[in-house]
């Protein structure tokens, strides 16, 4: 969501600041600040708008801008549209102290109308600025900037991962997380904070992640982290995996396009080390602790949301069909509400990309509350969920910087098909024979979307110049399908802000069909497996009603020609791995209608990349 970056050291803070900035825009970015202290006074400049805006504006300054201190935040506007003043940073009535903030201070209002009634302007319409003007009340009783930012933050309720600054004693930065993921970055004779290892990797890879509840007092030299009540905290000093490559867009027009081309990379990465493909056998890490709750569960619960939640769905047909484990999928936010039955011999996995998603994080604390056995596949390394679960798998995509989500979801598919084999081997619910059939069609995978990718590139860009002025989509999938129809679905919303809808392919009769005709493009997914012939079913009742076709469809499908005005050729491939294999033909027409209708692909309007609030 939005992105912090925090200097305190002896270099000029001014391009470390924006660089960092420029790498969170992906996190969300309609306004962006930055706040410097220098000889006892603030300097504050924010816009409305990218990165660049405010890049644009602070060229007035004629390059005289410079300080040791500094910090820097994106916005992606939740209290106060996003406009110039309610950007981040926000400071006190007397410009002394200011502020960034990720989250939302749930009780504002309440702490806004007794700090209005004691006299204090506010300037903005956001939540955020109140935490400024109430750590300038306690600054007044402490002294202390450390102190007063704890005595503020008890008496907030809500999620935040913030950064204070103040004139008062302009030799530090004071970092704070409830909630919202916040790390530091340690250097030599520096020390960063920000939101994403992404904006600082450039200068350090030493980095310590805050855990929830933690305030820290950080200076060039030494780092101090607390709790709430002022009890020291244990530090741990971690090193970022990731290069700087993996976060630049190297020779690709945009994020998503390289990393639609990553996956071949990124799927075998998944399963490097964990598949044996001769023995037909998996072994997983993460899982070897809890792997007896594991093989015990009663039931399988999945959730997560968006496009990770189309993910768990998939997860459904595999866990069911090969593994034999009655299992649920439900969205997280949903979940988290309900107070669902839970039971000891439950398994919970929660799905997620970027393993902050505040509605995921929430929901297996429930399920953790409840008893249940957490588990998280989750991509960012050292994330809150994966930290918090009671064990899990990585998926292992490396950083993924564009919006609409590609090479996680795959990641994961392999992910959870490789959970899958190792939990069917040690239950013996699929033989060792048809085991090691599995693992070479898994194995195999990787080639198949190299070869998607090169063959149907150029015909992609023709249907997305022809279906360009499009309204609306259809996408229509059965079986483990289905899911890819929803994901080939939310992907074009996402970026080319077409309407598009998923169903069941058999379902459409029951109300999608009212909208068929000859405006109305229907992407059907349409592998040759064994409900083939009802889907053809389906794509007849389309082609009736005039409706424009486009099949996903196999190489050695020769019928299908006759029935689709357009066929995407895909390779065969074992049913339930399917879907890994037949949503590559999808995110490139997302990609390429996108690009034909010149969206901002990889920061389509109004949506977060990690979405850290309710
Ligand atoms: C946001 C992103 C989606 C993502 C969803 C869940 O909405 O824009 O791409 O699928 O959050 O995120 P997670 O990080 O939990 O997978």
């Amino acid at each position: 969501m939005c992105g912090i970056v925090g200097y305190v050291g002896s270099r000029n803070c001014v391009p470390i600041i924006l660089e960092g900035l420029k790498r969170l825009e992906y996190r969300g970015y309609d306004s962006a600040g930055i706040a410097l202290v220098k000889d006892g006074l603030f300097s504050i400049d924010k816009k409305a708008g990218k990165v660049a805006d405010l890049v644009q504006h602070l060229s007035h300054y004629n390059g005289s801008l410079s300080a040791q201190l500094g910090m820097g935040h994106t916005r992606w506007a939740t209290h106060g549209e996003p406009n110039d003043i309610n950007a981040h940073p926000h400071w006190d009535s007397e410009e002394k102290i200011a502020v960034i903030h990720n989250g939302i201070i749930e009780n504002y209002s309440t702490i806004k109308t007794k700090l209005v009634r004691e006299g204090h302007v506010f300037r903005s319409a956001t939540d955020t600025e109140v935490l400024a003007h109430l750590i300038e009340e306690m600054y007044k009783r402490t002294q202390n900037l450390a102190s007063a930012v704890r005595h503020a933050l008890a008496e907030v309720e809500g999620t935040y991962g913030l950064v204070v600054l103040s004139t008062h004693e302009s030799d530090r930065m004071i970092a704070a997380r409830k909630g919202s993921p916040l790390i530091i970055g340690v250097g030599d004779g520096e020390n960063f904070v920000a939101s994403d290892a992404a904006a600082i990797v450039d200068h350090t890879r030493q980095v310590i992640y805050m855990k929830d509840g933690e305030v820290a007092e950080i200076t060039a030299t030494n780092i101090r982290t607390m709790t709430i009540d002022d009890e020291d905290t244990e530090r741990e000093i971690e090193e970022i995996t990731f290069e700087l490559s993996q976060i630049e867009r190297g020779g690709y027009d945009h994020f998503m396009l390289k990393e639609i081309h990553e996956q071949p990379e990124t799927i075998t990465n998944a399963m490097r080390g964990r598949l044996q493909v001769d023995e037909g056998t998996v072994v997983l890490g993460g899982l070897r602790d809890v792997q007896d709750k594991l093989l015990k569960a009663r039931r399988i619960v999945i959730t997560a949301c968006g496009t990770s939640w189309h993910a768990g769905l998939v997860g459904e047909y595999l866990f069911e069909e090969i593994a034999r484990i009655p299992t649920e999928v439900e969205y997280a936010s949903e979940f988290r509400y309900r107070n669902p039955i839970i039971n000891s011999d439950d398994v919970v996995f929660l799905i997620s990309q970027s393993g902050e998603t505040a509605d995921t994080l929430a929901a297996g604390r429930e399920a953790k509350q409840k008893g249940a056995t957490v588990l998280g596949i989750v991509n960012v390394v050292g994330s809150t969920i994966a930290r918090e679960s009671h064990g899990g798998v990585y998926v292992h995509a490396g950083p993924e910087i564009g919006v609409a989500s590609t090479k996680a979801f795959t990641s994961q598919l392999t992910v959870l098909s490789l959970i899958t084999l190792m939990i069917a081997r040690a239950k013996g619910t699929i033989t060792e024979k048809h085991a090691q059939v599995l693992s070479q069609e898994l194995a195999a995978i990787p080639e198949k979307v190299s070869r998607i990718l090169a063959k149907t590139t150029e015909q992609i860009k023709e249907i997305a110049e022809e279906f360009r002025n499009a309204q609306n989509f259809l996408y229509l999938g059965r079986g483990a399908n289905f899911p890819v129809a929803l994901e080939g679905a939310l992907k074009l919303k996402e970026i080319s802000y077409i309407h598009a809808e998923g169903y069941p392919a058999a379902e459409m009769k029951h109300g999608p069909i009212a909208l068929i005709d000859e405006n109305m493009p229907v992407v059907f997914v349409v592998p040759k497996d064994g409900i083939y012939e009802k889907v053809i079913s389906n794509l007849q009742e389309v082609k009736a009603r005039r409706g424009r076709i486009i099949a996903v469809a196999n190489e050695d499908d020769h019928e299908i020609e006759e029935l689709a005005d357009f066929v995407i050729r895909v390779p065969r491939t074992y049913g339930y791995f399917g879907p890994i294999v037949n949503i590559i033909p999808l995110q490139l027409l997302s990609y390429y209608m996108a690009v034909a209708r010149g969206t901002n692909v990889d920061q389509p309007r109004n949506l977060a990349k990690s979405v850290t609030v309710e």
